[in-house]
């Protein structure tokens, strides 16, 4: 069965696609969502033709009400996508071009082509915009968190294995420098999508006297000094994606960290760490296990890192065998940048409003806190003071601790005149660095958790996101 000829096929084709084919090659049941920005550079374009003499005052302004209302209606949900129409493009196109005569002049001098390529940029300068607010929401909550518990004080792990004693505060930061980062460079990666390709037709250019800076203009196509940004190469403009693949990059590595923060909450939420407790409404429960409350929304956000790590990989391979210029393989970036957007923006803005509504377990951030074992290392830098080189004090220290656990005691609860069967060294100030709080106040090298700097490193970033 053959279906209805799309304007694309006219002249040339005795019909329609078959059945199948339309089917196998339409991309309007995903990419209609680029209606606001197709709408949005099809005024631009159409505002410039009328400068150029090609559009009457009276037809730009035919255009312009027409695109205005069939906008209106896809926003109430009332316009009627046709997939035998292909795309977005074709859709809007044609339903304008039915209503105003004037639209069958809204296509000179522009091809799907460069059509899709200025949707696509302008599409994903504004998700980029988006998604940098909810990544400092993020940021935001865990700078709250880690204030409202500036004095809770938690083992810092390597190897998963207790290291050193560190602020809650100071653990949480690590996530907001990450994050920032991120932020870093999906803005790096905004100036480059920040380019119009408009005016590169469908490989090269076009006869007619386009005004391309105009259009950029009117797209706010600029950079930070105001100067119009155009792409400078027709062929490069309709078949770069590597702006696709540079956001699909930031944004796995925005989904990694993330998925790392919630591998932090899922242990610290369960029952062996006990360090914090998520509220019930950012928890859900068993279907068989009555007293299960699990932590899904952080189980999912590191799960989707999958999805968001595959894009981007779905992309390097949609592009690595594409000869010049625009291909028809190029329609399937669409789902995967869609998908990487979509995903990293629930997972961002959801761990922000679960970290909003996570509380602390005080006591057993406290208990863990004060095993004496986080203060080997301040051991032997207290024989590194008394002038010892450190690997023979590394070496004392080590026998300590073997001797602490010989007699089954805690470190600090060792005498004197235990220690100094093994060190001559340790006096009577020794078991002084087992002073938690003395031992956090002397960690004030910038970057160290110590308490002055995690309250400098705290006021920094609650500056720097208000
Ligand atoms: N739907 C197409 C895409 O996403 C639009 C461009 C089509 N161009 C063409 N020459 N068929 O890539």
């Amino acid at each position: 069965m053959k279906t209805k000829s799309p304007v694309s096929r006219s002249g040339r084709f005795t019909g329609g696609p078959a059945a199948d084919v339309a089917q196998f090659t339409e991309s309007i049941s995903f990419d209609w969502r680029l209606w606001r920005h197709d709408i949005q550079g099809s005024i631009a374009h159409a505002t410039m033709l009328q400068k150029i003499g090609v559009l009457k005052r009276n037809e730009l302004s035919a255009i312009t009400k027409g695109l205005d209302a069939i906008g209106k209606e896809i926003a109430a949900g009332k316009f009627k996508w046709k997939p035998e129409l292909e795309d977005v493009h074709m859709n809007i196109e044609a339903e304008l071009t039915k209503r105003v005569p004037a639209g069958a002049k809204l296509h000179t001098g522009r091809s799907r082509n460069d059509q899709v390529a200025l949707d696509m940029r302008l599409w994903l300068r504004d998700e980029i915009t988006f998604l940098l607010g909810e990544i400092a929401g993020l940021q935001r909550a865990l700078v709250s968190l880690g204030e409202k518990n500036a004095d809770v004080l938690i083992p810092g792990y390597t190897h998963m294995q207790r290291a050193q004693p560190v602020y809650l505060a100071h653990h949480l930061l690590a996530y907001v420098e990450m994050l920032e980062r991120d932020c870093e460079r999906l803005w790096d990666c905004h100036s480059r999508v920040n380019v119009c390709p408009l005016g590169s037709g469908a490989i090269a250019g076009s006869t007619l006297p386009l005004k391309r800076e105009l259009v950029a203009k009117l797209l706010n196509f600029v950079d930070a000094n105001g100067k119009v940004q155009l792409t400078q190469n027709s062929m490069d403009a309709v078949s770069d994606r590597d702006f696709m693949v540079e956001f699909a990059a930031a944004a796995a590595l925005l989904a990694v960290h993330i998925s790392r923060l919630a591998e932090d909450v899922i242990l610290w939420v369960s029952a062996e760490f006990n360090y914090i407790k998520i509220a019930d409404a950012y928890t859900t429960g068993s279907s068989l296990m009555p007293q299960k409350k699990n932590p899904d929304i952080a189980e999912l956000a590191r799960g989707k890192t999958g999805r968001v790590v595959g894009n981007l990989m779905s992309l390097l391979t949609l592009l690595k065998g594409l000869p010049m210029t625009y291909n028809r393989d190029l329609q399937e970036d669409k789902e995967r940048l869609f998908d990487t957007a979509d995903t990293v923006r629930a997972s961002t803005r959801l761990m922000a409003a679960m970290l909003q509504n996570t509380k602390i377990n005080r006591t057993a951030c406290a208990a863990a806190a004060s095993d004496p074992a986080l203060l080997a290392t301040d051991l032997a830098d207290y024989l590194v003071r008394k002038g010892m080189a450190f690997r023979p004090a590394h070496h004392v220290v080590g026998a300590v601790v073997a001797l602490a656990e010989k007699t089954g005691k805690p470190l600090n609860q060792l005498t004197l005149a235990e220690l100094q069967t093994i060190g001559k060294t340790f006096g009577r100030d020794a078991l002084g660095v087992f002073n938690l709080k003395t031992a956090m106040a002397k960690r004030n090298l910038t970057g160290a958790p110590g308490t002055k700097e995690v309250a400098n490193q705290l006021a920094r970033w609650r500056e720097q996101l208000s």
